[in-house]
């Protein structure tokens, strides 16, 4: 049986926070990815994780990841056919825990390959049925997620979110991107509702930060706006991030250590540097060239960020060499 399920990371480049007010945001799909590796015949359906220990997942395991699989399992048999019971096995190299949507792009990955294995002669990848089983994992993880973690990494690219529209995919060039992850991550709940206490105490001041990180968006999909094979403006664009990380730390959302990595990475030649996510902890993104890289890298890991992984950001399943 062919191997064919995969889901990407996820960033957020722009927007964050902001889009919890109607600005609209920029998340791209990374090339860091969990991917099938391996499909067997077995008794039951289950999942081997590789870099976990070989973790098995099965739905009846009592475990989040279990109930996940569950889940997966439910939707594609409703809305297709029961697959046949077969052992998936995965590898990954998306840190979990760490704001990159790992849980999503799992259940990006396992649906894909359920999909592909109820209707093995569909000549399209049953989209909406992906979706709508990532979705059912996903509430197992996060409650009721906005759908921009499995949408981007089932979709890839760069994607345009805004409340109460359509998540739109933007038709733009993937960027070279460092991710690295400076700290834990802090409770996004916990983070969007301090920036909302913030509003609600200083309107007139607050309001017109959030507007500016939605202008930044605007911004920034203007500059990577470029017909080919003119390439983005990567110096500007890094400025706008440098702004928007200002920004967001006025919100309150960063970190002394976002600070600081943000600092570094921009010290050590990135065009430029900020947070990604709910922050409080988490990670950072430097967008650079590939001649700054290593050095950007080891500036950071320097200061302790774990892992520190340079890739693109906004690529699309057929930019991968697999
Ligand atoms: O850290 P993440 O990837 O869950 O991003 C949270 C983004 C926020 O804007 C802070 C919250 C949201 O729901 O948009």
């Amino acid at each position: 049986m062919r191997p064919l399920g995969l889901g990407h990371a996820k960033v957020i480049l722009f927007g964050e926070h902001a889009a919890v007010h109607g600005e609209p945001a920029l998340a791209a799909a990374l090339g860091l990815t969990t991917r099938v590796v391996h499909v067997a015949h077995a008794d039951q359906t289950r999942v081997v994780i590789l870099p976990w220990d070989h973790l098995r997942v099965s739905p009846d395991d009592g475990t989040p990841l279990g109930q996940a699989l569950a889940h997966i399992l439910r939707v594609v048999s409703e809305r297709l056919q029961p697959p046949p019971p077969v052992e998936i096995t995965l590898d990954t190299d998306i840190p979990s825990g760490a704001g990159l949507g790992s849980s999503a792009a799992w259940a990006v990955a396992v649906a894909q390959q359920l999909c592909a294995l109820a209707d093995p002669h569909a000549s399209s990848p049953h989209a909406p049925v992906i979706l709508a089983a990532a979705d059912a994992s996903e509430r197992v993880f996060h409650g009721n997620p906005s759908g921009v973690d499995h949408t981007t990494s089932a979709m890839g690219g760069i994607l345009r979110f805004q409340k109460n529209r359509p998540l739109q995919p933007l038709d733009l060039p993937p960027i070279p991107l460092i991710v690295a992850q400076v700290e834990p991550g802090a409770d996004t709940g916990r983070m969007v509702a301090g920036v909302q206490r913030l509003l609600h105490a200083h309107p007139a001041a607050v309001q017109p930060l959030l507007t500016s990180l939605g202008a930044l968006t605007l911004a920034a999909q203007d500059l990577l706006s470029v017909p080919p094979p003119a390439a983005p403006d990567l110096p500007a664009l890094g400025a706008l991030m440098d702004i928007a990380h200002g920004v967001l730390a006025a919100l309150g959302v960063s970190t002394p250590k976002l600070d600081a990595a943000s600092h570094a990475a921009r010290q050590a030649g990135a065009f430029g540097a900020k947070l990604t996510g709910a922050g409080g902890g988490g990670c950072m993104i430097a967008l650079c060239s590939d001649e700054q890289a290593p050095r950007i890298l080891h500036a950071l890991q320097g200061i302790g960020a774990r892992p520190a992984l340079y890739t693109l950001a906004g690529v699309r399943r057929h930019d991968l060499a697999l």
